[in-house]
């Protein structure tokens, strides 16, 4: 509950009569090893106006980092904070133990040397700091930059690909300044930032250009649009591209969502054109709306300018046309699921705190919320009975939407996904594959509205391998069980899967046996018991760990 509702009493005095500022553009590194150097900094977002920021390698935000797709990418995350970090790659098919998770933390002054191969197909992810309530925080303060995938299916077509020239980052923030030039910590900013850049334009050629949209806000949805309705083409959302461009009026970008969009300026050299913000569409459940109960902004339910496009001469090898195809989208198989779980949202609260409840159950990172055989497909089906929408993310993979609210998504959404914006009242069924282990490092998956993700809005799953769990277990496994000695429930974690726990008194007399959901970790309550020393058995697949645990 930190910062929630703090009073407007600075109002949007910094974003009023400005000049236009050039949009800045970071640097594209196209490297073995990237270096990420996470740092305090001060950054001059107005002239003369420091601000306490942190970056990664950068005073604020980051480089954009191009990945290859079947190439190995190495990075080392060098924490020069003074309190934890960690970096997730979002979107990023990785293996768990790379995942950079709440689990994996990077002390201040270590380094994370982090290495996985390039699985996913060209497109537009972005990279992060997750840790244990802190996401929000680091990331308000400038820790976030966007990863290019590109491949060769990409690189066949005719599209917009030259960074800085005909191709274009578009990370869009809100965020609230002190009088001192400080940030205001929470739900909603009163300034716009597009890649740190307030009130910003973007000299464009007068030809087909890409910009590659992330919305990077803590809580703000934004509707885009043009002013005097001009396209907008989408052609990949957050996985990667779409079977074929789709011409849209207005885009919805939720948390943490992407979108490659083609803008065809061709002949308006001279023209300029504004990519808005169409805020006052938003129902009343979505953040960003004028909700009196929630926290309010002057931005709240209005319709403000993003980014000011100004159209020069075109370049000597301009894309002139969009092409009428993309690459062939194939969802998962509905058919293929072999099985349906239900997440249900609930809670009442506002746009900066909890209560929200995954399955009635807040974030533990002690407790595995699902286990999940490692290649299955599945279908997950969330549910929302809360008083708003929620960005919903899930980590290892990407997804296809089957249907919300028992309709097909529109064109748009229906490409590869991992973020999906569910409405107050509304239910979507995603598929999904889980082709990464987990190896003792959980999945997430949460609401990416930072606040509420901060706030416990979150779970966890692992991917384990059947087979391997079956083949390899012996009775030698260790056993870890923590609190112990405890006074109401052990937890215990295992190297393979377990399915059953019994718990004998020293006189060998069976004192308790419980069916547990199949995983590597979970907990036994002993508070009923008197004090003393147990054996805990704990099985699965034909072998037996056992492990003394002690009730206080
Ligand atoms: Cu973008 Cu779990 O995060
Ligand atoms: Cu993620
Ligand atoms: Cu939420």
């Amino acid at each position: 509950m930190r910062h929630a509702l703090l009073p407007l009493l600075f109002a949007p005095v910094l974003t009023c009569g400005q000049a236009f500022n050039p949009l800045a553009v970071p640097p594209a590194l196209d490297l073995d090893t990237f270096d990420l150097v996470v740092d305090e900094h001060v950054h001059q977002f107005y002239p003369g106006l420091n601000t306490a920021t942190y970056g990664a390698s950068a005073e604020y935000l980051g480089p954009t980092l191009v990945l290859h797709t079947g190439d190995t990418a190495r990075f080392r995350v060098h924490n020069d904070l003074t309190q934890v970090t960690n970096m997730h790659w979002h979107g990023l098919r990785v293996p768990g133990p790379m995942d950079g998770g709440p689990p994996r933390e990077i002390a201040p002054g270590d380094v994370w040397n982090v290495e996985y191969a390039v699985k996913n197909p060209a497109g537009t992810y972005w990279y992060h700091p997750h840790p244990h309530e802190l996401t929000a925080e680091q990331a308000n303060k400038g820790i976030a930059g966007l990863i290019i995938v590109q491949d060769s299916t990409e690189e066949a077509l005719d599209l917009p690909r030259s960074y800085g020239v005909d191709d274009f980052p578009v990370v869009v923030q809100d965020r609230r300044f002190l009088p001192n030039g400080n940030f205001v910590f929470g739900p909603y900013g009163d300034s716009v930032l597009v890649n740190g850049t307030p009130r910003p334009y973007l000299e464009c050629p007068a030809q087909v250009v890409r910009l590659r949209l992330l919305n990077g806000s803590n809580a703000r949805v934004y509707p885009l649009g043009f002013e005097d309705g001009h396209d907008l083409v989408m052609i990949a959302g957050d996985g990667g591209l779409l079977d074929a461009p789709v011409t849209l009026d207005r885009l919805w970008l939720s948390n943490g969502e992407r979108a490659e969009v083609l803008l065809d300026l061709t002949g308006l050299e001279g023209d300029s054109l504004l990519l808005m913000s169409f805020g006052s569409e938003l129902p009343a459940t979505v953040p960003g709306a004028n909700n009196l109960i929630w926290e309010t902004s002057a931005l709240n339910g209005i319709d403000f300018p993003v980014l000011r496009i100004r159209v020069t001469a075109p370049t000597a090898a301009p894309v002139t046309a969009i092409p009428a195809s993309l690459v062939p989208v194939t969802p998962y198989d509905e058919a293929s699921a072999t099985r349906t779980r239900t997440k249900v949202l609930s809670g009442n609260g506002m746009v900066g705190m909890g209560m929200f409840y995954i399955n009635g159950l807040m974030f533990d990172m002690a407790t595995v919320n699902d286990t999940v055989q490692l290649g299955a497909t599945e279908i997950w089906e969330i549910e929302n009975v809360s008083n708003m929408a929620h960005p919903m993310h899930i980590h290892g993979g990407s997804f296809y939407i089957l249907d919300r609210d028992g309709l097909p998504p529109p064109a748009w959404e229906q490409g590869a996904k991992d973020v999906v914006l569910v409405d107050a009242g509304a239910s979507v069924r995603v598929i999904m594959r889980f082709d990464d282990l987990t190896d003792g490092w959980p999945f997430m998956y949460h609401c990416h509205n930072l606040m509420h993700e901060d706030n416990m809005m979150m779970a966890q799953y692992i991917v384990v391998d059947g087979a391997t769990t079956i083949e390899g277990l012996s009775a030698n496994d260790p056993v870890q069980v923590y609190p112990c000695p405890t006074t109401s429930t052990v937890r215990f974690t295992v190297e393979h899967a377990v399915d059953r726990a019994a718990l004998f008194d020293m006189t060998g007399k069976l004192r308790r046996a419980v069916v547990l959901p199949p995983g590597r970790q979970g907990s036994i309550d002993l508070s009923d018991l008197p004090s003393g020393a147990y054996v805990l058995q704990l099985s699965g697949a034909g072998a037996d760990l056992r492990t003394v645990v002690v009730r206080e």
